[in-house]
């Protein structure tokens, strides 16, 4: 997003919240007995510039992670697996500078009412941005705590109005080797692709992130417009998106292609089901050290269980990995 284009739905400089207050407001809540789900409207904190970044204007708050403590902007910017520019977790907060995310064409097709090209602006309603604390899991066994921003993924889904024959829904990421130094790398197939099943994506829980923390997106959180699925793990939730697809098959998803006796489709986070070379019983809570581990239980769904159970209702979930 380029400062100079600002738009009308950013706020000024010396309007942003600081991550401080962020913590402060948490710990409001909490002395106020405010948990789980409960949903906080108005404005935000105004205080003095934390960050060179703007702020987007959050009609709404919900936090769906308790008493969990944030992770803080720094650990959810510079941990990170963007495999387009590098495998190393460092790698994309170095290299994804270079990408650039305005203008942002998405390219809609297949099984909807409404199909072609589209800007950021057609999809996302930039008036209607909520902040929702989640936790993120990877499969990879560690975990943070996000306050994304974003909109309902139903919501830019129901836009192009999906036909009966659109079963599922496939995105893919952006594959350009001019600003994505990875993509030269044939570690995975590009360009990544991720899919969901219709009423997955239609799922209140199923998110469409644009910024974290009040800011947009970070190229290395996957700018301009990410997925978020909570309950699924991290693989699921596919960066910097340029294509939507409506199709009637399955989609094959990145990782289920490289290895597909490790990776399957549906990707939900089950602690019973253990990866074929490690457990997923429990989780590294970031940040950690080689002294504490903060290791912590995984949960069924992520803990979203309440939520997204009924969507499995009598399937196999240890075969559908
Ligand atoms: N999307 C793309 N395009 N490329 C990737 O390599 N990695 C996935 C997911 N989305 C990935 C991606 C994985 S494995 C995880 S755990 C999350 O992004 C990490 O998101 P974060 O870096 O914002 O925490």
């Amino acid at each position: 997003m380029l400062l100079k284009n600002r738009k009308s739905w950013l706020i000024a400089e010396n309007q942003v919240t600081p991550e401080r207050l962020y913590l402060s407001r948490r710990q409001i809540m909490q002395g106020f007995g405010v948990g789980l789900g409960a949903a906080m409207a108005g404005p935000l904190f105004r205080a003095g510039a934390a960050y060179a970044l703007p702020e987007f204007e959050i009609a709404k708050k919900t936090n769906y992670a308790g008493e969990e403590e944030l992770n803080s902007y720094k650990e959810i910017t510079s941990y990170n697996n963007y495999y387009e520019f590098g495998v190393d977790k460092e790698d994309p907060a170095k290299y994804a500078h270079t990408l650039i995310t305005d203008p942002w064409p998405v390219t809609v097709t297949g099984h909807a009412e409404r199909t072609g090209t589209f800007s950021l602006e057609d999809l996302i309603d930039f008036n209607a941005l909520e902040e929702r604390i989640y936790r993120l899991r990877c499969v990879e066994a560690w975990s943070m705590v996000i306050p994304w921003v974003g909109v309902p993924l139903a919501g830019i889904l129901k836009k192009f109005e999906p036909t009966s024959k659109a079963k599922f829904v496939a995105f893919e990421t952006l594959a350009d080797r001019a600003q994505m130094p990875g993509l030269r790398s044939r570690v995975l197939d590009w360009p990544y692709r991720e899919g969901l099943r219709m009423d997955e994506a239609m799922h209140p829980l199923a998110f469409m992130a644009v910024g974290l923390y009040g800011k947009p997106l970070l190229g290395q959180n996957g700018a301009p417009m990410r997925l978020v699925v909570p309950w699924k793990y991290g693989f699921k939730s596919i960066k910097s998106i340029v294509q939507i697809r409506f199709t009637e098959k399955q989609p094959r998803n990145t990782w289920n292609i490289l290895a597909p006796h490790e990776y399957g489709f549906y990707a939900n986070v089950n602690p019973a089901v253990s990866h074929p070379r490690w457990s997923q019983a429990s989780e590294r809570r970031l940040p950690t050290s080689l002294f504490n581990q903060n290791r912590i239980p995984t949960r069924l769904f992520n803990g979203y269980g309440e939520e997204v159970a009924s969507l499995y209702a009598g399937m196999n979930l240890r075969r559908n990995f």
